[in-house]
């Protein structure tokens, strides 16, 4: 079945992995979207280097930049009609979105978080802390949630959850690339579903209803 590729807008502050994944699986055609933009507060970032490279539009706005904050979420909204994604995908992006810009996307954004919601998640817990609390707390398994995205950090109802094994000798670092590798895979799925319309919210309840056969 043909799907109609959606457009997606990302937003991220770090290296830009998940960005990557998500722009090789649109190359390589197991991912049915656009990827239209990508915006980040941190203008070095690799994830808006990697955008230029590949001619996607990449926009460096951050609160620095405006002397209001509503300057800067108008700033936010003006680009973020005219790129007028379907779906925005927050990536690694490290800063709290604008109530404004959620309400405004209420159900078509979502975020990336790795480990399993609602443990390990909130304010403060990103990047090798999650991974380290893992760790601390003798967890035998870790994982990877993608959600939508509400005003709060991490709190949003999960779209899909993966589990990822803890190993014995597991440190910060070999759990967060085995968990890192399952964030390459579950993203593009979990936007395949909205391009697929197979996503059905109401409340916190987020149902995925079965494909069409091929
Ligand atoms: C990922 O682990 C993501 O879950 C977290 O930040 C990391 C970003 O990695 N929120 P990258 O910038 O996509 O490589």
């Amino acid at each position: 079945m043909e799907v109609e590729p959606i457009r997606i807008v990302a937003f991220a502050s770090g290296n830009g992995s998940n960005v990557r994944a998500i722009y090789d699986n649109i190359q390589r055609g197991s991912l049915s979207a656009d990827l239209v933009g990508v915006i980040s507060n941190n203008s070095g970032c690799g994830a808006l280097q990697f955008a230029r490279e590949n001619s996607i539009p990449a926009l460096h706005i951050s609160l620095r930049q405006f002397s209001t904050a509503a300057a800067y979420e108008e700033r936010l909204l003006n680009v973020l009609h005219e790129r007028a994604p379907d779906l925005i995908v927050l990536a690694g992006y490290m800063k709290m979105m604008p109530e404004s810009i959620v309400r405004a996307f209420k159900n078509r954004m979502l975020n990336i978080h790795p480990a399993l919601l609602p443990s390990f998640g909130g304010r403060g817990l990103y990047g090798h802390l999650v991974h380290e609390a893992v760790l601390d707390y003798g967890c035998k398994v870790s994982g990877v949630t993608v959600h939508l995205v509400d005003a709060e950090y991490d709190t949003g109802p999960p779209v899909l959850q993966r589990c990822v094994p803890v190993l014995d000798d597991d440190t910060p670092e070999t759990l967060a690339s085995r968990v890192l590798q399952e964030e390459h895979k579950i993203y593009s799925d979990a936007i395949q579903l909205f391009a697929e319309k197979r996503v059905q919210i109401s409340g916190r309840s987020v149902r995925i209803c079965a494909g069409s056969k091929k």
